[in-house]
């Protein structure tokens, strides 16, 4: 049993008792009782609470046989990621004491000069409250690491009960690391706080491959976790309930939906809920009993996979291996989606979906990267967003591509350091040598507005929402702009550096547009093409001590081949492989490869 601390859904006597306890909306709104999650992470009377019933939780249940697993209060961050009372103001004042040491030092970080904002007095700072105009940047973007560190506290705290009175049994928490789903967390710091990193994943339906967004959820997981081994805590057997329309999964796709996650990394498949319920918000999200009983679909094919996952035991402890890393960062996330940029268009969560689903394409597993991260064991390191960027960044991926690596870096990035503010000389400040250019100034589009880029052989590329007068200084030109305000200068570069090279893309490329680039920068960092593998046929290899494994998940609705290097063992049916794979239609098979290719 994975057993849970009770602590986001406190009852209705606590609140009576203690209703400051309720968390306050940034206009000044307290939430009510009457669904869960409402918590003010500063108050100390829920902080007393929630330590008083873990410390009772371990008592009771520390020796119980059945225990393999504590799980802490339920996807922090959701459904609200700030409070903004009088609690947390004065908890806020504390903890920008100890990260910045005086008033004054918080003053030049947040550029209070501007617009009359400085403070004489940590007593006059307040949490960014709904303001007139545009609040400080500076200022809201560290009451979002204040909301996220201060979870982070409440986590430790029981965490740390659980580790002491209940020794041997690893603690997790159930995180969220689908972009679309949860925006108020910094997995970074989170993934070092936990035994084991636990995710939960659920399709969204918004017209896109959603095997797609499930295979980048489960690649950043796993990087978050350092690579490790990771567990799915939560998917759903079929339709979720929280959309306009929740669509059934059809036939094979849960099963496909859940070896997916192990391809990438989870050491096992759970779902949300056992026995779907009956009352209450959650009664049309399925479960592995549906209303239906055991004589359905949904029943059987839960059984099935029951089975059918016993024969993956050899694969525990083995990793999945990546070819590229993609850089992302929650913090740069946040600072860029504050107000007063140039273009609302321009959406980082956008560009790391599409630089994914662009690799995906290109049938290559993507690792993620934080930006200060050791980045030399991949050959291409691709940074589709990165608008805040620190000096270590900077210098970090100087080193990268000094060294022989190839880095892909899109528009608006290393454009302000850790405090939003803009640092001297011509942008991209921070990212100015490794690029060999400077901005001279941006250039967004309108939405009626797309541009024309031509290349090395006349080809010509699509692209729109953005571009940038681009001043090159060492690097050269691969693409160039034939249209739009840039028209005649630089749209792409290329950047020789020590034994790598630093490309920049200036513009939001359309799909083929990045494919056509992505290709070129793999080529040059010597990825082999895997260009005979059918789209939307998934192959991921998962390797170690016991062996390595392939798994081929086939997206489409027709049979495929995959060829397999040498001869391997399909590991559900037993059968001997030489050569090729056949996957029929919605199918997943996973075999042991024998000569550990
Ligand atoms: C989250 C929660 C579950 C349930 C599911 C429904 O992941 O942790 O309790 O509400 O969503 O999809």
């Amino acid at each position: 049993a994975d057993l849970g601390t009770p602590t986001v859904a406190p009852p209705a006597w606590f609140y009576r008792a203690h209703p400051d306890a309720l968390p306050v909306s940034r206009e000044g709104v307290r939430y009510a009782f009457g669904s869960r999650g409402a918590i003010c992470h500063s108050n100390p009377a829920y902080r007393e609470a929630a330590t008083r019933i873990t410390t009772e939780l371990a008592r009771r249940y520390a020796a119980h046989p059945a225990l393999a697993l504590w799980h802490v209060h339920n996807e922090y961050g959701s459904p609200v990621g700030a409070c903004y009372c009088d609690g947390c103001a004065a908890h806020f004042r504390r903890w920008l004491a100890g990260r910045h040491g005086s008033v004054e030092a918080v003053n030049d970080a947040w550029g209070t000069a501007f617009w009359g904002q400085r403070y004489t007095d940590f007593e006059q700072i307040d949490p960014p409250r709904l303001t007139p105009g545009a609040c400080n940047p500076a200022q809201q973007l560290d009451y979002r690491r204040f909301a996220d560190a201060t979870m982070r506290e409440n986590f430790r705290a029981e965490r740390d009960i659980l580790h002491r009175l209940s020794p041997g049994i690893p603690v997790t928490t159930n995180f969220m690391t689908a972009l679309s789903q949860c925006d108020s967390v910094d997995y970074w710091a989170w993934g070092r706080e936990v035994d084991l990193v636990t995710n939960d994943h659920y399709l969204i339906t918004d017209g896109r491959r959603t095997h797609v967004n499930l295979a980048m959820t489960a690649d950043l997981t796993r990087s978050v976790a350092g690579g490790a081994p990771w567990l799915l805590l939560e998917h759903s057997t079929s339709a979720v309930n929280w959309q306009s329309r929740n669509p059934a999964k059809r036939p094979g796709e849960m099963a496909r939906n859940s070896l997916a996650h192990v391809a990438r990394g989870s050491e096992g498949v759970m779902f949300f809920q056992w026995r779907q319920s009956r009352r209450g918000s959650e009664k049309f999200h399925s479960a592995m009993l549906p209303h239906a009983g055991v004589d359905s679909r949904v029943w059987r094919e839960v059984v099935a996979l029951g089975a059918d996952i016993r024969a993956l035991a050899p694969l525990r402890g083995t990793r999945t291996v990546a070819d590229v890393a993609m850089v992302w960062d929650w913090q740069s996330w946040w600072a860029q989606g504050l107000e007063g940029r140039p273009s609302v268009d321009l959406d980082p969560r956008e560009r790391a979906d599409s630089f994914y689903e662009a690799l995906y394409d290109r049938h290559l597993t993507v690792d993620f990267a934080h930006p200060e991260a050791d980045l030399s064991p991949w050959p291409l390191v691709v940074v589709p967003a990165l608008y805040l960027a620190s000096e270590k960044t900077g210098d970090n991926f100087r080193r990268y591509v000094e060294q022989g690596g190839t880095l892909v870096v899109s528009c608006f990035s290393g454009v302000v350091d850790e405090h939003d503010a803009v640092p001297d000389g011509a942008p991209p400040g921070l990212l100015r040598d490794v690029l060999g250019l400077s901005v001279e100034e941006w250039a967004p589009l309108m939405p009626s507005e797309s541009v024309e880029l031509t290349g090395p052989t006349g080809d010509r590329l699509r692209a729109d929402v953005w571009s940038e007068f681009v001043v090159p200084r060492g690097a050269d030109t691969v693409w160039s702009y034939v249209d739009g305000p840039a028209a005649g200068g630089p749209a792409v570069t290329r950047h020789r550096l020590g034994s790598g090279t630093a490309w920049y893309v200036s513009t939001r490329l359309a799909a083929g547009a990045l494919d056509t680039v992505l290709r070129a920068a793999c080529e040059h960092a010597g990825l082999c093409s895997r260009d005979e593998l059918p789209r939307d046929v998934e192959v991921v290899k998962r390797s170690g001590d016991s062996g390595t494994y392939l798994f081929v998940l086939n997206h489409t609705d027709g049979q495929a081949r995959v060829l397999v290097p040498g001869t391997a063992t399909d590991l559900f049916s037993g059968e001997h492989v030489s050569g090729h794979l056949t996957v029929p239609a919605g199918g997943v098979r996973v075999v042991r490869q024998h000569d550990g290719r």
